[in-house]
């Protein structure tokens, strides 16, 4: 079966965690610093701050904003439910606004009209890999003096001209075993702002400078030295990882027949850490065939945030047609690193097949 995504890890990666193994020093520490300045320079930024997942991460980024109950963040219904809940469980109020048609993202074009005085930041999410619109979301939030937290989960160095995401607004990355890069579970929180970055530090280890005393609540969100020590290795291999995803993706696009394909705009730098096609007709049949064949897929997502019944019970009612629709029609499709010529040739042939 061709998996739909897989963790690529190597030799380097089990040297690197048997070097914590023998150095004693397993929690938090020089590795973790190491990583942290390295991927601060991939993002273009000053500070990056090592978190234990994605969803911490997130969590960090919007306590560090001093975001918390009674205030709103304005976000896209359509992504993984941990964008959400970061949200929530700061006791802020997720409002869902609804994406583009063709890029899955949030549409810059209805932000505006969702704003109110509670309105605190707009969470911003670069699905499957592609940056969302950040020039209009940048300048929304300027002229309402709004934050802006970006979900790069899934975008570990993806750009708009020469800017990389996690660098317009405060930017929080997953390291999850599937994402384009791993540290097995792992998060990160990128910013150039000094006072954010202090909080976010502050946020990650219980409000404390100084061990046993504490100037602010917090959490332990820490990174540990395994984690890191995977991590650096990992990043050094993430330009090589992401070119062989954008190859494998270019020869999906030019090759698919009877699917809509990513789309990708001038100047805007996809990472394709999902490869995710529009079914307008049949798309679970077509998931059915390809998994007959021997290709994996995936559904990313197949229910809208609002919709999940978790926040049905919340008494979310809105209606957002083009995130609903989206999630009946789309299919990503095995586009990682480790696909050879033929796996690639077998998803061309499974679905240009599966319509004649
Ligand atoms: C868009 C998005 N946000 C947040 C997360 C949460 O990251 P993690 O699983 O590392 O907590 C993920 C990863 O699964 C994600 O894809």
């Amino acid at each position: 079966m061709i998996q739909v995504s897989i963790p690529v890890l190597g030799d380097e990666e089990k040297r690197a965690i048997l070097e914590v193994v023998d150095s004693g020093q397993l929690a938090q520490g020089p590795r973790v610093e190491m990583f942290e300045r390295g991927f601060a320079a991939m993002c273009g930024v000053k500070h990056a701050i090592a978190t234990s997942s994605g969803t911490t991460a997130l969590q960090t980024a919007i306590l560090a904003h001093g975001i918390g109950p009674g205030d709103e963040v304005i976000t896209t219904p359509f992504t993984f439910i941990a964008s959400a809940n970061a949200i929530l469980v700061s006791g802020a109020k997720p409002v869902f606004v609804d994406i583009d048609a063709c890029t899955y993202n949030i549409d810059p074009g209805l932000i505006e009209q969702s704003i109110t005085p509670r309105t605190k930041a707009i969470l911003p999410v670069h699905l499957f890999g592609y940056p969302a619109d950040m020039e209009s979301i940048m300048d929304i939030a300027s002229r309402h003096g709004l934050a802006v937290i970006e979900d790069a989960c899934q975008a570990h160095g993806a750009s708009i001209g020469k800017q990389k995401v996690g660098s317009f607004g405060t930017g929080c990355f997953s390291f999850y075993p599937t994402k384009n890069m791993t540290t097995a579970e792992g998060g990160i929180v990128t910013t150039d702002d000094d006072e954010v970055a202090d909080r976010a530090r502050l946020v990650r280890n219980h409000g404390q400078r100084q061990r046993y005393y504490h100037e602010s609540i917090g959490f332990n969100f820490r990174m540990t030295e395994i984690q890191a020590a995977i991590g650096i290795v990992q990043l050094a291999k993430l330009e090589r990882f992401t070119s062989v995803r954008r190859q494998n993706a270019g020869y999906l696009s030019e090759r698919l027949r009877g699917v809509i394909t990513p789309t990708e705009s001038p100047g805007y730098y996809h990472v394709y850490h999902q490869y995710t096609v529009r079914v307008s007709e049949h798309r679970d049949l077509l998931a059915d065939r390809l998994r007959e064949f021997g290709i994996a897929t995936g559904i990313y997502y197949p229910v809208p945030v609002h919709k999940q019944v978790a926040y049905q019970k919340l008494g979310y009612q809105d209606h957002l047609p083009v995130a609903e629709e989206a999630a009946q029609q789309v299919l990503s499709l095995p586009v990682h690193p480790m696909l050879s010529q033929a796996d690639l040739g077998k998803i061309v042939e499974g679905v240009n097949d599966r319509w004649s």
